[in-house]
């Protein structure tokens, strides 16, 4: 039986919430960390599915992580050289960021690894890593057509690439820089600019590396020495209560200290476009991100053009960004966004057909869609296992004229895990369908 949820129209959101740590920093600081010489501190720490998937993934290969309270770690480094092979799959659920920047730091090991997910994972495209990282010379077996479960062979050392990014994603970026650091010689990737969390991260664990928007470049052979790490508030969780806050009126909404990585916001640039009230108070730097306040209150949007040059600086806000778009004034159009096909699931199919169950019109091209905002009714929606789709209606529920029951969210707990609790504390009306009797 899946786990479902039934989401109530209930007023205006209110009050003050603190959104959990960003689920992309917390993989990388306990990546860095297990690899780095000494302890390092990370506070603010995700404590979802994806997360712990990664620090079980680093115990599994012999590195001692304590958890002292909750989203704080302590991570007793082993070294560049330090990580001992797990005689089990190390298992990354459904967590793509794990795999697939696993699969780069474990190609240039002294052992071998086997890496396997779940349902939805297992169908997700790997041979944009695994083509990069074979020039290296990695020596990676996949299932048929380059899906996991992926078995990585001891090599020896790796070779230096260029690499020149066909896809805009952070993930084959981190993946190519992470093999780097077992490379000889100097490794460049040249990308459309995506999040640089990997890059930042190296440099402050004081890795010599150069990075400019576009491109990363570090030469193999250097040690990573510890460092404390904060993680600020995730703003692909933050999303969802800036769309719902910006979609119900009446409603005035704090989000504390969200991350506002430059390579995140696209979607607060788009909905301001569209007419939000979003304003910035208290920004300042935490561990070098800039955060800030976000005060988000109820404004009427219009429907846009999304531009093109946003879409991967809000690749995970897409979700978010359908409901928006469904309760505008006009019609919304998205393109240049086909990565969305293979995210946790096709997420341009997922929302639509979502969107359709609830009386609107979305017209579906192969990259992207249109949106024809309308007044929404009540139904059943698939989230299809998508933690953010889930989420998305669960925003598009304040929305609408009855109830949605959303089916098969469980997966919401890989990335905002209290994310039922702080929706209600925020004015939502969300419950279980199917409680547990027991
Ligand atoms: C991430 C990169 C993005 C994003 C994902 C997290 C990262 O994926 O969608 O949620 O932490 O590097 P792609 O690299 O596939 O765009």
């Amino acid at each position: 039986m899946t786990m479902d949820w039934i989401a109530s129209r209930q007023g205006p959101l209110h009050g003050t919430i603190d959104i959990p740590g960003d689920k992309s920093v917390s993989h990388r600081a306990v990546m860095l960390a297990a690899i780095a010489d000494g302890e390092t501190r990370i506070e603010g720490f995700l404590e979802g599915d994806d997360t712990l998937a990664t620090a079980a993934i680093f115990e599994q290969l012999g590195v001692r992580i304590a958890m002292p309270e909750a989203h704080v770690r302590i991570v007793h480094g082993v070294g560049i050289d330090g990580l001992a092979a797990s005689s089990m799959p190390l298992d990354c659920g459904n967590a793509g960021t794990a795999m697939r920047l696993l699969t780069g730091l474990l190609a240039g090991q002294r052992f071998d690894s086997a890496l396997v997910g779940d349902a939805s994972l297992s169908k997700r495209p790997m041979r944009r890593v695994t083509e990069p990282l074979r020039r290296m010379g990695a020596r990676i077996e996949t299932a048929e057509g380059d899906m996991p479960p992926l078995h990585l062979y001891a090599s020896g050392k790796l070779r230096a690439i260029q690499h020149v990014s066909d896809v805009a994603s952070a993930q084959v970026k981190s993946a190519i820089l992470l093999a780097a650091l077992y490379a000889d010689g100097e490794t460049i990737v040249r990308e459309q600019p995506t999040r640089d969390y990997t890059e930042r991260m190296l440099a402050a664990f004081g890795y010599p590396i150069e990075f400019a928007p576009g491109s990363a470049r570090l030469t193999g052979g250097h040690r990573l020495r510890a460092t404390d790490v904060i993680v600020p508030a995730d703003f692909s969780s933050a999303a969802f209560f800036i769309v719902a806050a910006s979609i119900v009126p009446g409603s005035e909404l704090r989000l504390r200290q969200v991350g506002l990585n430059p390579r995140r916001i696209g979607l607060l640039h788009v909905l301001r476009a569209m007419g939000a009230d979003i304003d910035e108070e208290q920004r300042c730097r935490q561990g070098g991100e800039l955060v800030a306040d976000l005060l988000v209150g109820h404004a009427p949007l219009r429907g846009i053009e999304v531009p093109v040059e946003h879409v991967a600086d809000m690749i995970d806000e897409f979700p978010a960004l359908f409901i928006a778009a469904a309760c505008a004034d006009g019609v919304t159009s998205i393109r240049g966004a086909a990565e969305l096909r293979v995210k946790e699931s096709d997420r341009i199919a997922s929302m639509a057909k979502g969107l359709r169950a609830l009386g609107l019109r979305i017209d579906e091209t192969p990259d992207g869609a249109a949106i024809h905002g309308a007044e929404m009714h009540g139904g059943s929606i698939d989230s299809h296992g998508d933690h953010r789709v889930a989420m998305a209606f669960a925003v598009a529920a304040q929305a609408a004229s009855s109830d949605l029951q959303i089916k098969d969210v469980a997966n919401v707990a890989t990335s905002f895990p209290d994310f039922e609790a702080k929706a209600n504390s925020a004015g939502m009306a969300l419950r279980l369908d199917n409680p547990d009797p027991t």
